[in-house]
């Protein structure tokens, strides 16, 4: 755990000034988010002002991507596959074969995408006790405090994460990562009709997070 220069500072200091047990409350109410594990599976439950899905979110950071493949309650199943380069595939391997290929300024999240997050204290979440932080308002980040692993975030526009499962170092296997070949067909991006509010929304936020923290 880092600790800020200005603590460490501050704690060297004060119990000069003042009594020795203004430092300790200090360090031990500002801890860190855990880093990501470079590579793990979890199934998340996401909830958008009632528009309910399902990811299954293959964190790759190795091999420089990062899968969700997110099922909407009684509808439709995509995929959307993000290489750390900025492209992202997002598609359906239905009889549709709908496929969007999107260019992003930015790769996908390094494990410690959190540094630097504001600590907020503890509170309860689905029944776990958790440490929580935001980050440049526009995510809250909760994990268990006792096992470190998260338990739910919420991005500023209502998008809700509940992490069911957590595989640390579980990969999906390679063949898995190939976008289908209707993705490299042709030019004819436009024409094809996902919809957009459907397009891997929590990818795209996600984007979106690591947008604001790199211009940041
Ligand atoms: C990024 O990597 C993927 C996977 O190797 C590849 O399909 C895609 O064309 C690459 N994009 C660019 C812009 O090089
Ligand atoms: C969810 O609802 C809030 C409040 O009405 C709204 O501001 C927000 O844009 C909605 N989020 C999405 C993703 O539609």
């Amino acid at each position: 755990m880092v600790l800020p220069a200005a603590l460490v500072y501050s704690c060297l200091l004060l119990p000069l000034l003042f009594s020795s047990s203004l430092c300790s409350p200090l360090i031990s109410t500002n801890p860190t988010p855990a880093t990501w594990p470079p590579q793990f599976h979890a199934i998340l439950y996401m909830n958008t002002n009632g528009t309910l899905q399902k990811v299954d979110l293959w964190y790759d950071w190795p091999n420089g991507r990062n899968f969700n493949i997110i099922q909407n309650q009684l509808g439709q199943l995509l995929y959307d596959l993000e290489w750390d380069n900025g492209t992202s595939y997002i598609y359906t391997l239905d009889s549709d074969r709908e496929c969007r290929v999107l260019h992003f300024p930015v790769g996908i999240l390094g494990p410690s995408w959190l540094e630097g997050a504001n600590y907020l204290g503890q509170q309860y979440m689905d029944g776990f006790l958790c440490n929580v932080w935001e980050k440049v308002d526009f995510i809250w980040y909760y994990e268990d405090v006792v096992s470190k692993v998260p338990v739910y975030w919420a991005f500023y526009n209502g998008m809700t994460a509940h992490v069911m499962t957590f595989e640390v170092g579980r990969v999906l296997d390679d063949p898995n990562w190939q976008a289908p070949v209707y993705c490299f067909m042709d030019a004819e991006e436009e024409k094809k009709p996902l919809v957009q509010s459907s397009v891997g929304p929590h990818g795209s936020l996600m984007k979106g997070v690591m947008g604001v923290l790199k211009v940041l």
